[in-house]
């Protein structure tokens, strides 16, 4: 599998911490030391359907590619608008793709989770290009009351397409240890004549303790993990691309691998959480930069709610 094309698409609207403070009892100090966060994207006039389309067409004309050679679309979602038809499905008649598609939700870890499915498409033939979107709003799930969650959160979208031209993965680990507690959200439930319904609809609840001490474990031992599949040493990674949950829980995993700064970067103080679409915008914003060069090895680590987490290496060749 190689990545040939990658694209993203973030909402119009900008909300800083100082506007957050004129809401909530917080402040852009404590939000900043505490998860690096600046401002995020919420969207407020477009929809995600928009975004997600907007994505999947940049990854498109990036990769060269036309919608209709796309012979399966795989997209991660955790929340939008329809609970069926799938998102997929919706971005797939708005770009005059062809193909079947699939929605998965893996929470925060879903880039990585379409990867390890795309590739085993493309290896057994029964897909040549496939095009992996990406698309989230936690800002529909989180209690915009409660400090503690909505801060860390923004919408956004990243794609790539992916083709059978070489074998640039050189290892995928996935996992998922079912601890369902220290984050979750339940879907309310229509009136329904012989169910008595709770009170009140449960918002997003998060043990943001919890979830960091998950965080850093289970990364940092998938990273070791698809480092040793893929016969590499930590010091052979070029970029580590984590998932854009907290600056701090980055900075701890960098630490406890000993690698230099510059090996990890980060869009998180722009855009916060963006659930799994944080790693393909992150990617789709360092190949427009240009920073990465042929042959340089990525390492992709992504972690979430479940507790879903997985990590792989590609060799870069565009
Ligand atoms: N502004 C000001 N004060 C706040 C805010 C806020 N936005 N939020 C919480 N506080 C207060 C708390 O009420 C608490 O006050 P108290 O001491 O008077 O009780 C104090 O700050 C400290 O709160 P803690 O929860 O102890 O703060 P902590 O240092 O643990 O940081 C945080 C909290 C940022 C949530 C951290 O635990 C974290 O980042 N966890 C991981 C969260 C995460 O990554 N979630 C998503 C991952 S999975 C996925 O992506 C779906």
């Amino acid at each position: 599998m190689k990545i040939a094309g990658t694209g993203r698409a973030m909402p119009s609207l900008s909300v800083n911490n100082d506007m957050l403070s004129v809401i909530l009892d917080t402040n852009d100090e404590w939000i900043s030391t505490r998860t690096g966060i600046r401002e995020r994207r919420i969207l407020s006039k477009e929809r995600l359907e928009d975004l997600a389309v907007s994505a999947a067409r940049a990854a498109l004309v990036s990769a060269n590619v036309a919608a209709s050679d796309i012979d399966y679309m795989i997209c991660s979602n955790v929340i939008n608008n329809f609970v069926t038809p799938s998102l997929s499905c919706i971005v797939q008649g708005e770009i005059e793709a062809r193909c079947p598609c699939l929605d998965i939700n893996a929470a925060c870890s879903g880039f990585i989770y379409a990867l390890d499915l795309a590739d085993a498409l493309l290896k057994t033939g029964r897909a040549h290009k496939i095009l992996v979107l990406c698309a989230e709003q936690p800002s529909r799930m989180v209690n915009w009351k409660d400090r503690s969650t909505c801060v860390l959160f923004g919408d956004g979208a990243g794609a790539v397409v992916l083709t059978d031209e070489s074998e640039d993965f050189k290892a995928f680990k996935i996992s998922t240890v079912s601890k369902t507690d220290p984050l979750y959200y339940q879907r309310a439930m229509e009136y329904n004549p012989f169910v008595m319904l709770p009170d009140s609809d449960a918002p997003m609840i998060m043990n943001g303790k919890e979830v960091f001490k998950l965080a850093v474990s289970s990364c940092l031992s998938d990273i070791k993990q698809a480092l040793s599949l893929a016969g590499k040493t930590v010091a052979d990674i070029n970029y580590y691309l984590l998932h854009q949950a907290n600056l701090r829980i980055i900075q701890s995993i960098r630490e406890l691998l000993e690698i230099s700064e510059d090996k990890f970067p980060h869009n998180i103080e722009r855009y916060g959480n963006i659930s799994s679409a944080s790693i393909p915008v992150l990617l789709d914003e360092l190949h427009e930069a240009g920073t990465f060069k042929k042959g340089d090895t990525i390492l992709m680590s992504a972690f979430g709610a479940g507790f879903t987490s997985g990590a792989c290496i590609v060799e870069w060749s565009i």
